[in-house]
């Protein structure tokens, strides 16, 4: 089901119209559907029923409203710092249900880790679980751990967000691997309890996890024979969504492919979807300020930029660009639609056909994970509003930053 959709020739989101979302909240804009959220979220949590959990990656969208709305529905969540584990307690989620990955854990991080009663530590070195151990040490805490092996597989996506190679900083290697499982069992105040691997990101086939999975079940046999059981397997996230024609399996196909694969093993299963479970559920909206024809290139100057939305410039991503109200009334060009900002690279889309007049909205698909959570304030320019819609109302659930937001803890000289 799309709950972006274009009807009575003007796109809506759930049952409100953009143009209207676009008027009322100003741009740049997020907007973000309750329904696809929780879509989304469902299709996992029905595939893989009661053998596990399913933890969704904080980085993706990390607006407390996205993740109460997750968190109702009984949501795990994945968190990289305790900036996103503070976000989890404030949107009301259960810390027995969060697992914490990142490779730079602070003392300070994993104690407050420990403190909130997390499910899981997911380890990425020797040397974080000597300093997690004493951290447990001094603070009276045992902790249960996973370790995250890099499996040296090829997850054929995008290089910046291939994490499984054995030239990526992720991960313990798989060799190191056992000897780190059996010094993390020689300490009282730590319980071994799973293995994890995240190989990349906008996976778009199945079989590089299904390679990682042989490698991993290799390893928790090795384990088995040097006493060490491992409870559960978390595969971390990953899976692709369809940006422009790419064809993901869907959640559910990809956990039965997964499922079948591990056939009578008992492991507990955890997933980290981050990108499959918002990408899809936001769209970013821009005005278009002004036109700028020439004989060589039409740019769309739009008052979305870089800062917004940066993975068009940092990946060259490509992400579908269409206006919010077609119109017939004047010629379609191709257009790129570029930011603001001064950098050559700050553009949003490039040879786009589209018919267009200043003043247009268009709206930015796909743009519900990896948008929000990657702007800055770069060229001094406010972060955007967010909104959710759910069904035909809309609640504001980020306000548009502002000046005052901006230099927020800076100082002048005395
Ligand atoms: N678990 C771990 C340990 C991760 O590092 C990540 C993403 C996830 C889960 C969630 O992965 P997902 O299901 O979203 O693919 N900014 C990039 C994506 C970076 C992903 C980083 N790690 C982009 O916009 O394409």
């Amino acid at each position: 089901m799309n709950f972006f959709e274009l009807r009575t020739g003007e796109l809506f989101a759930e049952g409100c119209t953009v143009q209207t979302l676009a008027e009322t909240y100003g741009t740049p804009l997020y907007i973000y559907s309750r329904s696809a959220l929780e879509t989304a979220y469902q299709a996992y949590a029905h595939a893989l029923g009661d053998d596990g959990m399913i933890c969704y990656a904080v980085k993706a969208n990390s607006n407390i409203a996205v993740l109460n709305v997750l968190a109702r529905m009984g949501a795990g969540f994945d968190i990289v710092s305790k900036g996103e584990l503070q976000r989890v307690l404030a949107a009301g989620g259960d810390p027995r249900r969060v697992v914490f990955s990142g490779l730079g854990k602070t003392r300070d991080e994993l104690l407050f880790a420990l403190q909130s009663g997390v499910h899981c530590i997911n380890l990425e070195s020797a040397a974080e679980l000597e300093a997690l151990a004493e951290v447990c040490l001094e603070h009276g805490f045992k902790a249960k751990v996973s370790l995250r092996v890099n499996p040296d597989v090829d997850a054929k996506t995008h290089p910046y967000i291939s994490t499984g190679l054995k030239e990526n900083k992720f991960g313990i290697d798989i060799l190191q691997a056992p000897a780190v499982y059996r010094r993390a069992s020689s300490f009282e105040q730590i319980e071994v309890v799973g293995i994890d691997c995240h190989i990349g990101s906008q996976l778009t086939e199945t079989r590089p996890f299904l390679d990682a999975i042989d490698r991993l079940l290799v390893l928790i046999d090795q384990l088995a024979e040097d006493g060490i059981s491992i409870q559960h397997l978390d595969l971390g996230g990953g899976l692709g969504v369809r940006y422009q024609d790419e064809t993901p399996p869907t959640p559910a196909a990809y956990i039965q492919a997964i499922k079948q694969h591990l056939g009578e093993r008992k492991l507990k299963l955890i997933f980290e979807p981050g990108r499959s479970i918002a990408a899809n559920a936001g769209i970013l909206v821009s005005k278009v300020e002004y036109l700028k024809p020439s004989e060589h290139k039409n740019f769309a100057i739009i008052d979305a930029a870089m800062n917004d939305m940066i993975r068009p410039s940092l990946y060259s991503a490509w992400m579908d660009l269409q206006p919010v109200k077609p119109r017939s009334d004047v010629d379609s060009k191709l257009w790129d639609a570029v930011g603001p900002v001064c950098e050559t690279g700050d553009f949003l889309a490039k040879d786009r056909q589209l018919a267009l007049a200043a003043g247009d909205y268009l709206a930015l698909f796909g743009a519900g994970a990896y948008g929000f959570t990657m702007a800055s304030n770069y060229n001094s320019r406010g972060r955007a509003a967010e909104v959710m819609v759910d069904g035909d109302s809309s609640h504001l659930i980020r306000q548009r930053e502002d000046f005052e937001d901006m230099i927020r803890g800076e100082q002048l000289l005395p």
